[in-house]
């Protein structure tokens, strides 16, 4: 993990959190501070007159925006993306940065604490996938491509061949990070509909983890870039209503997550070398 974000995170939780600790963290790393500017002023965050400096585009934009610019300039890595079906970084990049964004829009609708780390949990939930395909490519491919000619999700390909699940590698990957909590409990139990229904919950942050369940299906029902498989599967009522109180609000966080996404492509412009 890069350090950056760990001592972000830290300033995150802290409350006497000011603005001159998080500029210093961010002016420390010259080619960071760079794309932090630059998606600042992606048009997303919409700075009035532009920023052109830390300072600046933190005193507008927040500690809590601010942190979820570097997590977004400090995850994304431009690793292998020339890579195309059946699993192209490139679109594994939007359907992470999607489900980030439509995570943060539904925890903010639901007045969730802490949305910059719900932020986090979104574009790291799928971690996994790319510690496989780092790992093992062409076996990891072969997963993918199964999953699309089986009509199924990555997850059920991973299991019907007999590989690790995404969920696991992944949390094998932010354990060794030592994630907070939520995070960690959101990439492994992401798909888990049985610790996000039980009447007594193992998890410590049942809801996060929900939200980021919720945001990632709805983003793959939005066809907003891709994560190795299409088949699309629509929430469980059961999950819906334990995570949102009920069933009626998910028409309406349906459109506020599209509205966001349509915002979202500025952010992927800044962040990513236009396709050749
Ligand atoms: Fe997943
Ligand atoms: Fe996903």
């Amino acid at each position: 993990m890069p350090s950056v974000v760990e001592d972000t995170l830290r300033v995150t939780n802290d409350p006497n959190a000011s603005i001159g600790k998080i500029s210093d963290i961010i002016s420390q790393d010259m080619s960071l501070a760079t794309r932090v500017l630059r998606l600042a002023n992606s048009g997303y965050y919409a700075i009035p007159g532009g920023a052109t400096s830390i300072e600046r585009a933190v005193t507008v934009l927040g500690i809590d925006n601010v942190a979820q610019l570097v997590y977004t300039a400090a995850v994304f890595s431009h690793y292998d993306l020339a890579s195309r079906e059946p699993f192209s970084i490139r679109e594994f990049w939007k359907h992470s940065l999607g489900v980030a964004m439509a995570s943060e829009t539904i925890a903010r609708e639901l007045g969730l604490k802490d949305p910059s780390l719900i932020f986090l949990s979104g574009l790291i939930h799928d971690i996994g996938k790319l510690v496989h395909f780092q790992l093992a490519k062409e076996e990891f491919m072969g997963i993918c491509e199964y999953a699309k000619t089986e009509r199924i999700t990555v997850l059920e390909s991973e299991n019907a061949l007999g590989h690790p699940g995404h969920d696991a590698l992944g949390y094998e990957l932010v354990r060794q990070w030592r994630m907070p909590l939520m995070i960690k409990e959101a990439v492994l139990h992401h798909h888990d509909i049985t610790a996000l229904t039980a009447t007594t919950s193992t998890l410590a942050y049942p809801q996060h983890v929900g939200v980021v369940h919720l945001a990632n299906l709805i983003v793959h029902s939005l066809k907003f870039g891709s994560s190795g498989h299409e088949i699309v599967r629509n929430p469980s009522v059961e999950v819906v209503k334990r995570v949102l109180g009920n069933d009626r609000v998910l028409v309406h966080l349906i459109k506020s997550v599209k509205r966001t996404l349509e915002k979202v492509e500025p952010v992927l412009g800044a962040m990513l070398p236009a396709e050749t």
